[in-house]
């Protein structure tokens, strides 16, 4: 695994964004694995930037996100679909028809994640994933286990998360139990990984699921494992590790 330390969230940013960049310069077509949260927005910001700039075309590439919420329509701003949309498909020349982010409104669950998995096998792989990762260690949506899920599956979301987006909703019935994630094979198959971590809430996680044992219990533990993994921090989120890199 190779570190990145950078000053701030913004030079994470800027590490992450560019290596991004350099993946789509080399490759035009490459295929992107994504994922949502707070700590890709800057990452999102900058290839918008450059995107403005003149220097990245996004013409030919290709999106894989992570996952999305169950019986969420991609035009609830609570979607994952919402969220890639208006933080950066929207404003880049990529051709929609070739984002893919699992389908919200599938209820089948057999069928999401068949149709998902059919998806993923059809780009023939995953050049480049971006992960965040959870406080508990989660990678996508694939929380601790007693094993390492494979594929796109449903999840049923811990009450904590359920609790905590009830903000979000009018009302705690509107709130989605479930999700479809990408699983850890899939995860594990892409080609490079980059994992981008901020703050001094992600040190202890940091430290865990890059320097302590490989576990389902800790799910971004398994990447110890990856080929090919680069892990872009800030100086406050490498805190716990600074005499281990
Ligand atoms: C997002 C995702 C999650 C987040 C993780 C970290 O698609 O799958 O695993 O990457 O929860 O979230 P933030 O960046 O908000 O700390």
């Amino acid at each position: 695994m190779k570190f990145i330390r950078t000053e701030d969230y913004y030079q994470m940013s800027r590490a992450a964004a560019n290596i991004i960049s350099a993946q789509v310069i080399i490759k035009p077509d490459c295929v992107l694995g994504l994922a949502t949260g707070s700590t890709p927005l800057g990452i999102y910001k900058q290839l918008i930037d450059w995107y403005t700039k003149g220097d990245i075309d996004f013409s030919n590439v290709t999106t894989i996100n992570l996952d999305e919420y169950k019986a969420l329509s991609p035009d609830n701003d609570q979607s994952y679909r919402y969220f890639m949309n208006e933080n950066l498909f929207n404003h880049i020349n990529i051709n929609k028809n070739k984002t893919y982010v699992p389908n919200g409104l599938e209820l089948d669950e057999k069928k999401a994640c068949d149709d998902y998995n059919s998806i993923i096998n059809s780009v023939q792989g995953i050049d480049l994933q971006l992960l965040g990762i959870g406080h508990n260690g989660h990678i996508g949506f694939n929380e601790p286990s007693d094993c390492f899920a494979t594929e796109t599956h449903c999840v049923d979301l811990a009450q904590s998360t359920i609790e905590a987006n009830a903000r979000f909703f009018d009302s705690y019935e509107e709130v989605p139990k479930q999700a479809y994630t990408m699983g850890i094979k899939t995860i594990m198959h892409a080609k490079k990984i980059l994992v981008v971590a901020s703050g001094e809430n992600k040190a202890d996680i940091i430290k865990e699921a890059f320097f302590g044992p490989i576990t389902p219990k800790v799910p971004a533990s398994i990447l110890q494992l990856h080929p090919d993994a680069t892990i872009i921090c800030d100086n406050d989120a490498l805190q716990k590790v600074s005499e281990l890199i």
